[in-house]
């Protein structure tokens, strides 16, 4: 398994935007003093330090990777990727996968000014760039022959089944569902695992035969459940 990232220049900013509990406290309380739109455009820009956020990001999505990797079967192919930020979860399961194809959808813009709310289904909040992401991947060895990035806002979605779908702290999270409820009936079959954070955990035995928590998230933007959901109802 890969043991640590390189960072491209800039990307500790986009990785502090996408995981806001890497900042230190003092910078959380610059936040809530001077505003989210001084922490998202001035704060995120001059105060981190890489060296750090490199290997806070590191720590945290090889943690991440140990709580899914049992849902990643051996004979697993395709792996779609929803709102994974830079992507540094995916470098660690290509690390040790060579034989999986990733997918990715996610957003090349930053918002302005980042609320980290519920956006339902309007959706307009975004903190990725995608060529700081492909950099990102590039330098940290990811294997870009099985390999497509997709921008949500294109519309253009890969049409394949997938093994895996992951989204952490994205689907659900941050926007409904039902964005992407179609969708994923159409690439998924009975063994396809779709693993996500949610805050209404309970909503989905209606919609999956199988639904399981494998985590509780407490130190989150919001309060949220880690789970596993296997064959579509509805
Ligand atoms: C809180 S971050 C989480 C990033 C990453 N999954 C992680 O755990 O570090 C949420 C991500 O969702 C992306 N996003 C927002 N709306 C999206 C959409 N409709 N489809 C895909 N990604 C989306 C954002 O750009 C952002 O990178």
């Amino acid at each position: 398994m890969i043991e640590s990232f390189l960072l491209p220049k800039k990307a500790e900013r986009i990785i502090v935007l996408q995981r806001i509990e890497l900042a230190s406290q003092f910078l959380k309380k610059l936040r809530k003093i001077l505003g989210r739109y001084f922490f998202t455009n001035i704060v995120t820009r001059f105060f981190l330090n890489p060296k750090k956020i490199s290997t806070k990001y590191y720590d945290l999505m090889k943690s991440e990777f140990l709580l899914i990797n049992k849902y990643i079967h051996q004979n697993d192919k395709t792996y779609l990727s929803i709102g994974g930020g830079l992507g540094g979860l995916e470098v660690i399961v290509n690390s040790v996968r060579k034989d999986i194809n990733f997918y990715f959808i996610e957003r090349n813009y930053v918002s302005k000014k980042i609320v980290y709310g519920w956006g339902g289904e309007a959706n307009r909040e975004a903190y990725n760039n995608f060529e700081l992401q492909e950099n990102f991947l590039k330098i940290n060895g990811f294997n870009f022959e099985n390999f497509s990035l997709v921008d949500y806002d294109l519309k253009k979605f890969p049409l394949k089944k997938f093994d895996l779908v992951v989204s952490l702290f994205s689907l659900d999270y941050h926007y409904d569902f039902s964005i992407y409820h179609e969708y994923l009936k159409k690439i998924s079959n009975d063994n396809t695992r779709i693993i996500f954070d949610t805050i209404r955990p309970d909503y989905f035995k209606d919609i999956f035969s199988k639904v399981i928590v494998i985590n509780t998230n407490h130190d989150t933007v919001h309060k949220s459940k880690r789970i596993v959901c296997t064959s579509f109802i509805k």
